[in-house]
């Protein structure tokens, strides 16, 4: 198998892709056809197949290396279809869907039993969503199937933000990427559980708490992602880069950091320091990379995977982070990142 890039559209340009179409049609049809194929959406690059088809689902979890009872998102080219795939879309899903979708963001419901057994891990729900890339909506509407897409990476790593990314995990184990460039938001969608009374935020991302406060009023939050993850608990070994990682938080954060990597690089250690455009210059010795601008957590949110992929191509064996307020935006980039350093954090 060789992956091909065949598509080069990035993002913010909106580019017409009419002349590529041919290229969106190949790889519908490889979908059609039990094929892999990686493909942009706002959030992160997804790895799909048909959810109809087991055998072809399996093939997501082999090339990922993902543990089995982890379900996957069905994505959706039109609102109008989901009905078609679930029992029931209760009212407060339908104020969601009308505000946030397309868009990043999975509504939990319960499916009427059609999807291959892999794809709900045998569960009653299913996770499903419209998202907002041209490039996806079009593969979507050309394959004519529900498509299954955990993000495109190997288990465990951080999610791609880009074709290059995708490349780098699964090069040689998949069908074909199509590239559409830079992913706009860069943290995966919100996953929210909307079959009881009150939807349960399940895992925040680019729709945030607020956003959906404000249409549903109540939401409550899933007591996991309440807990601090116990350290180095495989369960939460997640966009892990291969040094090892810590938090760093509170008013002297600056000036921790700066003391904690003088030391550790007088120990030998090469070390990485995850900062913003606003503190680059408070640092020297260490390995700078710069996630977007403390201002703007979009511009965060945006840079962080690509920037958890630089430190372990950098070779970085002790990385120290930057932290942002539990709020807004920063609220899923706050948890990506402590999945990324195990909960590991000094305050
Ligand atoms: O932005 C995204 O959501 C990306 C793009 C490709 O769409 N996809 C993505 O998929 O992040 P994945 O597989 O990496 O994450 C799916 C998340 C997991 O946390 C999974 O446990 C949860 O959705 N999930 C899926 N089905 C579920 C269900 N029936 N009940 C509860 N959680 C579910
Ligand atoms: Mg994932």
């Amino acid at each position: 198998m060789k992956v091909t890039t065949v598509i080069n559209l990035p993002y913010e340009q909106k580019r017409d892709f009419y002349l590529q179409l041919s290229d969106i049609k190949k790889a519908a049809h490889l979908l059609q056809t039990g094929g892999l194929v990686a493909f942009p959406t706002e959030t992160v690059y997804g790895l799909g197949a048909d959810a109809i088809n087991e055998a072809a689902v399996r093939k997501i979890f082999q090339a990922k290396g993902r543990p089995s009872d982890n379900p996957l998102i069905v994505h959706l080219a039109k609102l109008e279809q989901i009905e078609q795939w679930v029992s029931e879309v209760p009212s407060v899903a339908r104020q969601l869907m009308e505000r946030f979708s397309p868009g990043p963001i999975t509504y939990v419901m319960k499916h009427r039993g059609d999807f291959a057994t892999s794809v709900t891990a045998g569960l009653t729900t299913v996770g499903i969503r419209i998202p907002d890339h041209p490039l996806a909506l079009a593969l979507l509407e050309l394959a004519d199937v529900p498509i299954a897409a955990p993000s495109a990476n190997r288990s465990g790593r951080p999610s791609p933000t880009s074709a290059s990314h995708v490349e780098e995990d699964l090069n040689g184990k998949i069908d074909l990427i199509l590239d559409g460039g830079s992913t706009s938001v860069g943290v995966e969608s919100t996953v929210i559980d909307v079959t009881g009374q009150t939807p349960v935020l399940l895992r925040p991302g680019g729709i945030t708490l607020e956003d959906l406060q404000s249409v549903v009023g109540d939401v409550l939050v899933d007591t996991a992602l309440q807990e601090q993850p116990r350290s180095p608990g495989m369960k939460y070994r997640h966009y892990a880069p291969k040094g090892e990682m810590w938090l760093v938080t509170g008013e002297d954060m600056v000036k921790k950091i700066q003391t904690i990597s003088r030391e550790k690089m007088k120990s030998g250690y090469r070390v990485g320091i995850l900062t913003t455009s606003e503190n680059e210059d408070k640092y020297t010795g260490a390995q700078i990379v710069v996630c977007g601008s403390r201002t703007s957590p979009e511009s965060v949110a945006k840079g962080l995977y690509d920037v958890l992929r630089k430190f372990d191509l950098m070779d970085i064996d002790f990385i120290l982070s930057e932290t942002f307020p539990l709020s807004g935006l920063y609220l899923s980039v706050m948890n990506r990142l402590n999945k990324a350093a195990e909960g590991k954090t000094i305050s």
